[in-house]
């Protein structure tokens, strides 16, 4: 990452007025094999995503307790999940996913981390008919908002979410957010383009023109509950956090694990893990436990 090139985008996105219009995914449900497996290629330990996953997971902590059920909605291919899984092993985890090919892999990810604490299961995140109303205690959705075809279905995924959620659940959503200028979409998609595929570069272009923008995150979280905030990364909203307010203090034997996975990542991957700290810190989220 070029840190003069990325910061000139960044104020380049503060001056700009005028927003990019939504282009909304060609793949909704992501079952067309080259795409699904470049995505699960990005997620492995070794692959561009597993820093991601390690900060949403530990930023996802404050919201989930030990004994809840979580639903992981529109799990992919269970990198995600299972991160957050082996951080959480007294919460049990569903995770639901429209496209039977992400089932398939999420099931073999589960498998092979040897937990026993990840379901998984077929299902539209709109209209989530499994799950009886306040059966859930907590509810995260990673990276795949931005799948959903309009404003709509965003309004009609919270309400699921608002109605499948016991009072006081917890809440942790997060997803691109829509960049003003065609160039900084450009930017951010091919940043590293040579540590990733061809289609992974493609499908990254993608998901971000297919980003909502804050304000439509705004109505829409408006429909789960006024206690949800929202964060951003800092000067341009590259990435949105909506999180619940805290359920659990994260204490010295989860923060002693947060630092053995903050270990096992590579010395590129804590690189990238702390700038993206750096970076939401600038949006004013922090995380709630030290990584070193
Ligand atoms: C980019 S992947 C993200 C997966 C995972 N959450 C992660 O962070 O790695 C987006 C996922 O959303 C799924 N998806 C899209 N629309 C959906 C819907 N309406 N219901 C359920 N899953 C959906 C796709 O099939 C795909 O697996």
């Amino acid at each position: 990452m070029s840190v003069p090139a990325m910061i000139a985008h960044l104020l380049l996105e503060k001056l700009t007025r005028q927003m990019q219009p939504r282009v909304p995914e060609a793949d909704l449900i992501m079952q067309e094999q080259g795409q699904v497996l470049a995505f699960m290629e990005g997620g492995r330990d070794e692959g561009i995503l597993a820093y991601v996953y390690l900060f949403h997971a530990v930023m996802a902590l404050p919201v989930i307790r030990p004994g809840d059920m979580v639903v992981d909605l529109a799990c992919g291919p269970a990198n995600q999940l299972v991160q957050m899984a082996r951080l959480n092993p007294e919460a049990r985890f569903i995770g639901v996913d429209a496209s039977p090919s992400m089932v398939a892999l999420a099931l073999d990810t589960v498998a092979a981390s040897g937990l026993g604490n990840v379901a998984l299961q077929n299902g539209d995140i709109t209209q989530l008919n499994a799950f009886a109303n306040q059966s859930v205690d907590c509810v995260t959705c990673t990276m795949s908002l931005h799948h959903l075809p309009d404003t709509q279905a965003l309004a009609a995924t919270m309400r699921e979410i608002r109605r499948i959620l016991k009072p006081g659940g917890g809440v942790y959503l997060a997803d691109f957010g829509r960049l003003k200028r065609a160039a900084s979409q450009h930017y951010f998609a091919h940043d590293r383009q040579e540590l990733q595929s061809e289609q992974f570069t493609a499908d990254f272009l993608a998901s971000m023109r297919a980003a909502f923008s804050p304000a439509e995150f705004d109505v829409a979280l408006g429909e789960i509950d006024a206690s949800i905030q929202r964060y951003e990364t800092g000067l341009a909203p590259f990435i949105l956090i909506c999180r619940s307010t805290a359920r659990r203090d994260v204490d010295s034997t989860l923060a002693a694990q947060v630092k053995a996975a903050y270990a096992d990542l590579s010395r590129g991957q804590r690189r990238d893990f702390d700038n993206f700290v750096r970076w939401f810190k600038m949006g004013g989220l922090d995380l709630p436990c030290a990584v070193r």
